[in-house]
């Protein structure tokens, strides 16, 4: 099992935050934001072999902070997102990287209040497909949300203007090697990107996505409203990310 850390895009909503520094080194109580998720990954669920995507423009910042994974305890290996077209346009740059393995896809921007090691270990028991995490929000038109019947998800929708739920599909996501030909399936969507929504439908369309809900909090940090609130939180636990019970 292999992680992926995807910390690209330009950060508009950030701005001006933004244009001297990429969104992802923000400080996020005492720690840069994209140190949550190399922690989520190496210290809560063992994975000592990551990728970060990021943009060149930002690239020479992400890799003075992170280094080559040894203040960590992991190996980083990094990759450039020449254009901003997508997260799934960037999980590509991991085809090789991945080597067949499963991976656990991490947008450097999620904060998580708990370890996301119960959602790993269960995918880690899957023999194919993926799973995504869902969390019942506020404003879910700002997310990708799914429809759920009683048992699975039915499709999923990119910030959909008229919700059918309060269910956000949160920004950590497990594939199995069949993510990258499904990829390749994409087209650009509306908002000129190749959507990580479209290929989760993908997988429902086969039957071959499974969900679990994430518990205790969790925010996309980046509008101003919700990088506040991840602030708080993580000083609220001096960046220590708390233990799920599995
Ligand atoms: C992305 C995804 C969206 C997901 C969100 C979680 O949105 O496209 O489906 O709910 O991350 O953070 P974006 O950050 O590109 O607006």
């Amino acid at each position: 099992m292999k992680g992926i850390i995807l910390a690209g895009g330009r950060g508009t909503r950030l701005a001006p935050l933004t244009e001297v520094t990429n969104k992802h080194l923000l400080p996020v109580g005492k720690e840069p934001m994209i140190w949550h998720s190399v922690k989520q990954l190496v210290l809560c669920c063992g994975i000592m072999e990551i990728l970060v995507v990021t943009s060149t423009h930002h690239m020479g910042d992400i890799v003075n902070s992170l280094g080559s994974g040894q203040r960590f305890g992991c190996e980083f290996t990094y990759r450039v997102q020449e254009e901003p077209n997508g997260i799934a346009k960037a999980l590509l740059l991991g085809e090789q990287f991945s080597q067949d393995q499963q991976i656990i896809v991490l947008l450097g921007d999620n904060i998580f209040e708990y370890s996301i090691k119960p959602h790993v270990e269960a995918f880690k028991k899957q023999q194919i497909g993926a799973r995504i995490l869902l969390k019942e929000v506020g404003e879910p038109e700002r997310f990708g949300v799914a429809a759920l019947d009683e048992k699975q998800i039915i499709s999923i929708e990119e910030k959909p203007k008229h919700p059918n739920s309060n269910y956000a599909v949160v920004g950590c996501y497990m594939y199995d090697s069949q993510v990258f030909q499904l990829i390749r399936k994409l087209n650009r969507s509306p908002r000129g990107e190749f959507e990580i929504t479209e290929v989760n439908n993908l997988y429902i369309e086969q039957g071959e996505l499974q969900y679990s809900f994430v518990q205790g909090q969790w925010m996309d940090a980046g509008t101003f409203e919700s990088w506040y609130e991840a602030n708080e939180i993580l000083l609220a636990n001096n960046n220590f990310i708390l233990p799920q019970q599995e």
